[in-house]
């Protein structure tokens, strides 16, 4: 779930329960309209499509998984490979094929292609109808209606303020058991490769009151995991609103009372103690001893961390602006593991950043070997538009090497996975029930506290159950195992 881009999710289209009829539908006297909604990318995406879905049913769409039917199709997009952008670019082809037997449907483009592109979608892609960025979604309904009256719309200003703090997402096609709360948006890191800062803009933090009066119903709805989004959760900084970059000219009392992201953890933790608290994804330059800290006195705070590090070299790493050595890397490390002994750590990974040599990956390799990550994302370079790397380097690594250097990190990867499942066997370890397993009807899928898939046999245990699972077995990602009753 955690995983930044999650192959199997690409694609997939929500649906919730139908509304009644609402005071849009009753005062423009006609049954409520059909909204097909499709994501693309991060989590954070797929967040904000429920949030999207929710501003919408407002205005009287219901969702429907079937594309032909529909009024307004949607799709949440991605621009942090070129290839996330291909995938967008083959299913508006498609689209257009629907179009043609369904005239009444009206295409919108959400999210960071959205931004990215602005107009040019309307010039170029014929078929769009409306373009709006990340931080517009508020204004869809009134971007509805002016496509409605035949013109093109297009939103894609972003914005200083917009957290969508208060709009309370419909959660779509949920297991009802775990689900992701954002607490930041934007980011301000500006690593060199990254289209984000400029797809989502500078970070703003969301008041802690509302994410956790949103962690609270999540509690009383049922559910039993949530966990904490923000492209750079450990930046996270509430002192009444305004951008991080501005917290130096605050008041003395907004300094005194503002809440960094080990003190949101805390609340959240106290807040709810029955409920298992995850967050994603974390910085080497941000993360603090603080919040290490406060994950090691929560026993409802899950024991890992997705730290991506891009590079083992020093040298690439600054070329990423990447703002930490190796050394400093492997200082963070060393503390968390002195911290919480058991804590999974996983990583992202980049191949063929401009200039970099057999020896900086090498570096890769032995960095890689020193921490022994659980998991990991593993990318090869893929340059984008209007970045520092683009404007300033030369996309020089050919792509066959590239792609040899990509497999023999994940070869590696594969290696570590088995050492760190192969730590759990014998053990008898606490998992949150999430579904059936994908493999076998007859056995539960949950994770235990590092995240690692579990899988036992059914027997009397339901979803939603926390259950403590004997490890008997395992693969390089998945631990199975037979469970020995109820934890608590
Ligand atoms: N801080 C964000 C990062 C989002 S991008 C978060 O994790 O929430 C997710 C990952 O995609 C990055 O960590 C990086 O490994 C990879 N990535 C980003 N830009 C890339 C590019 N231009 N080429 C290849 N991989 C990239
Ligand atoms: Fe991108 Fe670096 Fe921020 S990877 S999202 S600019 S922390």
């Amino acid at each position: 779930m955690e995983k930044i881009i999650d192959e199997k999710k690409q694609g997939e289209s929500l649906v919730l329960d139908p509304q009644k009829e609402t005071e849009e539908t009753v005062r423009n006297g006609r049954d409520s309209r059909k909204l097909y909604i499709e994501s693309y990318g991060c989590q954070m995406n797929f967040s904000d499509s429920e949030i999207v879905a929710s501003i919408l049913a407002n205005a009287g769409f219901n969702t429907t998984q079937q594309l032909e039917e529909a009024d307004l199709v949607l799709i949440n997009t991605c621009s942090i490979r070129e290839k996330a952008e291909q995938t967008v670019r083959k299913r508006l082809e498609k689209f257009n094929a629907v179009k043609k037997i369904n005239p009444g449907m009206k295409v919108g483009v959400l999210g960071c292609m959205a931004e990215r592109l602005k107009s040019k979608f309307l010039e170029e892609e014929k078929i769009v109808d409306m373009v709006v960025g990340p931080d517009a979604y508020k204004d869809l309904p009134n971007l509805v209606q002016e496509i409605d009256e035949g013109r093109n719309a297009v939103n894609v200003i972003l914005s200083k303020e917009e957290t969508y703090g208060d709009v309370a997402p419909v959660r779509l096609n949920s297991n009802g058991i775990t689900a992701f709360v954002s607490i930041t948006r934007g980011c301000d890191n500006m690593c060199t490769f990254c289209v984000v800062p400029f797809t989502r803009g500078r970070e703003r933090s969301r008041d802690p009151q509302s994410i956790l009066e949103e962690v609270n119903e999540l509690w009383e709805k049922g559910y039993k995991e949530v966990t904490l989004l923000g492209q750079n959760v450990d930046s996270y900084l509430w002192y009444g609103g305004g951008l991080k970059k501005d917290f130096e000219t605050a008041s003395d009392i907004q300094k005194a009372t503002a809440v960094n992201f080990a003190g949101l953890l805390a609340m959240v933790a106290e807040a709810q103690p029955g409920l298992r608290i995850r967050f994603s994804t974390s910085n080497p330059q941000d993360m603090t001893l603080d919040a290490i800290e406060v994950m090691s006195r929560y026993k409802n705070i899950c024991k890992y961390i997705h730290l991506p590090v891009q590079s083992g070299s020093n040298r690439i790493l600054k070329a990423m602006n990447r703002l930490h050595t190796r050394e400093e890397y492997f200082e963070l490390i060393d503390n968390i593991r002195k911290i919480i002994p058991d804590c999974a750590i996983s990583h992202d990974m980049i191949t063929g950043f401009p200039t970099e040599t057999e020896e900086d990956h090498q570096d890769t390799l032995s960095l890689m070997d020193y921490v022994k990550y659980d998991f990991g994302f593993m990318f090869a370079y893929s340059e984008r538009p209007g970045t520092l790397a683009a404007r300033k380097m030369e996309d020089d690594v050919p792509e066959e090497v590239k792609k040899r250097r990509l497999t023999e990190i994940i070869n590696l990867q594969q290696q570590h996975g088995l050492y760190r499942t192969q730590q759990h066997l014998g053990k008898t370890e606490e998992v949150l029930v999430e579904g059936t397993s994908k493999k076998s009807d007859a056995h539960w899928m949950g994770r235990n506290t590092q995240n690692t898939v579990v899988v036992f046999p059914k027997e009397h245990y339901n979803i939603g159950d926390f259950v403590n699972v004997n490890i008997t077995d395992c693969t390089a990602a998945t631990l199975i195992g037979e469970a020995v009753g109820y934890s608590e």
